[in-house]
């Protein structure tokens, strides 16, 4: 990993390369920079900020507004990682031209290198559209949170021979209307493996397998920071909510004995200045 920008090219060299893309989701400047210079390649501000950021139940209630607030500040804590907005629900679904002004502001005013739709046929006219006006698309099939209650809930995807074959079909959609990436989300792991090798621009995976190009997982569920439920499929690097829960123990116990703030974390006054206000 050098200095060197994460680009739209990188994404594609690294598959006829066979080197695994690395993404991590971010919200926020300060977790940006962490993970900016921790060396991931790219960053997706998702609208699973709702959930983890927000506390709503699903991603349904996030605006493009919300997307552009928290695209600005990953984009200030980031280098050299690629930063991807997505496109939030309803977002990209009534028109064209509205489809290219909302894609248009998370890159104009949000600062994003390219966005993320979800869904195959049924948005082939706005992923085609978006490319043309110039932003990078990445594409997103399986199961695809927006479609929470057309789904009856958060459901693994592709396990019938028809929803398999739409995922299929609807990956090559998505690479002839020039999207550069597709994550697929809880998807069974061979047939991730038939669409990655099917495919010349890159998969990331997210409960999808190994045999992905690249792997994407919610920041606050690697970090064990997000706590109301852990999908299956993730795996926790470390358990932030129990050093945040120790350290705040720690803090409120040191503040009631007196033990913080010490001597190094305070300020003085000159005695002259103390003499005069005291008098
Ligand atoms: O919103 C998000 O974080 C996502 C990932 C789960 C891929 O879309």
């Amino acid at each position: 990993m050098g200095n060197k920008k994460f680009t739209v090219s990188s994404f594609l060299n690294a598959k006829s390369k066979n080197e695994k893309i690395s993404m991590l989701t971010a919200y926020d400047y300060s977790t940006a920079k962490i993970l900016d210079e921790a060396g991931v390649d790219s960053l997706l501000v998702g609208d699973s900020l709702g959930m983890v950021m927000l506390g709503y139940e699903n991603t349904l209630q996030v605006t493009v507004d919300d997307m552009i607030h928290h695209c600005k500040a990953v984009a200030r804590g980031t280098k050299r990682a690629m930063v991807i907005g997505d496109m939030p629900f309803l977002s990209y679904h009534i028109s064209i031209e509205e489809t290219i002004r909302n894609a248009g502001r998370i890159i104009q005013e949000g600062n994003a290198h390219a966005v993320k739709l979800e869904g195959g046929k049924e948005i082939i006219d706005k992923v085609k559209a978006i490319v043309n006006a110039q932003i990078p698309v990445i594409g997103h099939l399986g199961l695809t949170p927006q479609s929470v209650n057309m789904f009856g809930g958060f459901k693994v995807q592709g396990k019938t021979t028809e929803q398999a074959q739409k995922i299929i079909d609807d990956a090559i959609l998505l690479q002839e209307a020039g999207a550069f990436a597709i994550v697929l989300e809880c998807v069974p792991e061979k047939l991730a493996k038939i669409i990655s090798e099917k495919l010349t621009i890159p998969t990331i995976g997210i409960g999808a397998g190994k045999h992905c190009d690249g792997q994407v997982l919610v920041t606050h569920d690697m970090l064990g920071m997000y706590t109301d439920f852990t999908p299956k499929f993730v795996k926790k690097y470390v358990n932030l909510s129990d050093e945040i829960t120790k350290g705040t123990h720690k803090y409120i116990e040191e503040l009631k004995t007196e033990e913080f703030p010490a001597k190094e974390h305070t300020f003085g006054i000159d005695e002259e200045v103390l003499k005069a206000i005291k008098s």
